[in-house]
């Protein structure tokens, strides 16, 4: 897996905090460039400082910059100035996000829109910003992070699990229209994962949605990097880093979704049953 990063040159978007800081770690662990982006200055420089602890050569490149991806001029110019620094972008990751979780009529219409704006505009501007020079030299690798709530959604999840749709959705259209170039795409559905991101959605989920998540062990953000890079190494599309009961969800959430549909439902109603009784 080493010599598909090794000497190579990497952007991760949310590469300060959670999933993408760890990211950012093992591919520099690998001898890779690696350009992080996040909007927290202090996160950043405490990511890069990491970052740096565990270099493998002195003139490998690690940089870290302040951007907002939302923001289509900053993105632009962020991302120019980083291909500057990098000589060229070889795999970009589109990891950085943001979530929330909570019955619709709760949700501000202002979180439906943060939503779309950060998960899936940001996505769409860094793949604007990056793939005209990966269209130059044929090559590259672009990594699309959604989750598993952009197969399939449930209760609370309105805002949050549209934006992952849409990342679905787009990234399946951008796969086949970059078909017949080297141009390489994956896609990425992490398990719940241990991260702040998930401890902020935590403090509005629904119990209705804690009863269907069950007891399902929180995955590491190390463990969800390691196997997402390995299967970006392993040239795969679908990416699932998780255990076989992630694997077993989106099966069934794409061949039998009414199965689905029926489990999920009936957690719904029996939680509320058993509450209504109690
Ligand atoms: N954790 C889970 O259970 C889980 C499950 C499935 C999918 N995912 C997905 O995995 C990805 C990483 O999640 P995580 O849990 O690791 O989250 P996290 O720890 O909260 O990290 C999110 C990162 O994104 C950055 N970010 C947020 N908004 C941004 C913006 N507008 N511009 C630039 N950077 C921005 C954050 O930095 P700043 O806030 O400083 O900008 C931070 O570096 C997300 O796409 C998430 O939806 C996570």
């Amino acid at each position: 897996m080493k010599s598909k990063y090794e000497g190579k040159s990497a952007i991760v978007t949310g590469g300060s905090s959670g999933i993408g800081r760890s990211l950012a770690l093992q591919l520099v662990q690998m001898g890779c460039d690696v350009a992080i982006v996040a909007r927290r200055p202090g996160l950043l420089d405490e990511a890069r400082v990491a970052m740096e602890g565990v270099r493998q050569r002195p003139e490998q490149k690690i940089l870290a910059r302040a951007m907002d991806i939302s923001q289509q001029g900053d993105v632009e110019a962020g991302v120019s100035a980083l291909t500057g620094e990098l000589g060229r972008v070889d795999l970009l990751f589109n990891n950085a996000g943001v979530a929330y979780c909570d019955y619709f009529e709760n949700t501000d219409p202002a979180v439906f829109e943060k939503m779309m704006q950060i998960n899936y505009f940001g996505t769409v501007w860094m793949t604007r910003a990056v793939l005209p020079q990966m269209r130059a030299r044929n090559a590259g690798h672009l990594v699309n992070v959604t989750s598993i709530l952009g197969v399939m959604s449930i209760v609370g999840y309105t805002a949050y699990a549209a934006s992952k749709f849409a990342i679905h959705g787009f990234s399946d259209a951008l796969r086949n229209e970059l078909a017949d170039t080297a141009i390489q795409m994956s896609l990425v559905m992490p398990p719940d994962t241990d991260t702040p991101q998930y401890e902020e959605e935590n403090k509005t989920k629904p119990p209705e949605t804690k009863a269907i998540a069950g007891s399902a062990k929180l995955m590491s953000a190390d463990d969800v990097a390691r196997l997402t890079l390995k299967g970006v190494a392993a040239g795969r599309y679908h990416i699932l880093p998780g255990k076989m009961d992630l694997k077993m969800i989106h099966l069934a959430a794409t061949t039998t979704p009414n199965i689905m549909r029926f489990f999920v439902d009936r957690d719904v109603r029996n939680f509320r049953k058993k509450k209504r009784l109690s």
